[in-house]
């Protein structure tokens, strides 16, 4: 692979963003670039968790919610992630828009999303994601296509034309952070980065410059 340097696209966060007091508002900026500028899931962000021996573990999934609790998204609790996650307490995140060559990294403390909260958006699903979300054992093995598929031929017959509710195992998880890290390419791997660091929710933010 050839190294050419990097132009950071255009800025398009108004202002030096090294200067803001604050992420949240920071983060709603750069979240609408992405989604303005990138191809496909501008929300796709790695969660890293640790496993009960210790060995971490990393995977995609898509930020559902945002605002000054956390960073919501959904899953099977019962998946490997899932029992990482309420087991741990804690857990990363890393979004990485390539189009505006810019990394946030998030970490926090984990919490579940209200029932309530759960429901409007599993409500918000295609039919098929619902049923996928009771068909789907996430993460344990799978014998065959064929086995998912029988499953989801059983959930749709099961619930035919009715409502279909949401399943104990699958809901939202929110990390609530007290680090969030921005990052924004700059030439000569002089990149700017700006760390926001607090001691728990609700807790001010202290803000520090961070060499490259
Ligand atoms: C772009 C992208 C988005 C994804 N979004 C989700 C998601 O929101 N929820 C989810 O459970 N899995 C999502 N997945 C699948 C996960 O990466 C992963 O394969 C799955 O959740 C099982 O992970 P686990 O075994 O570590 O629990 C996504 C995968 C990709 C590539």
């Amino acid at each position: 692979m050839t190294h050419t340097v990097n132009t950071p696209p255009e800025a398009l966060t108004k202002g030096d963003f090294t200067e803001v007091a604050e992420p949240f508002q920071l983060f709603a900026e750069w979240l609408a670039d992405a989604t303005e500028k990138e191809i496909n899931d501008p929300n796709a962000v790695a969660v890293a968790t640790v496993d009960d021996s210790g060995l971490p573990n990393v995977r995609m999934v898509l930020l559902k919610d945002f605002d000054e609790r956390g960073f919501v998204f959904y899953t099977n609790l019962e998946s490997a992630k899932g029992r990482e996650l309420l087991s741990a307490g804690k857990a990363a995140m890393c979004f990485h828009w390539k189009s505006l060559r810019r990394q946030v990294r998030v970490r926090g403390l984990v919490t579940q999303v209200s029932p309530e909260e759960a429901d409007e958006y599993y409500k918000s699903r295609p039919r098929g994601s619902r049923i996928g979300a009771w068909a789907s054992k996430q993460s344990r093995p799978l014998e065959s296509r064929f086995a998912l598929e029988k499953e989801v031929a059983r959930y749709t017959a099961k619930f035919g034309i009715g409502d279909i509710p949401r399943p104990d195992h699958w809901s939202g998880l929110r990390i609530v952070p007290v680090e969030i890290e921005f990052w924004h390419d700059r030439p000569f791997r002089l990149h700017d980065r700006v760390k926001f660091t607090r001691a728990s929710e609700g807790e001010a933010w202290t803000k520090a410059r961070l060499y490259p």
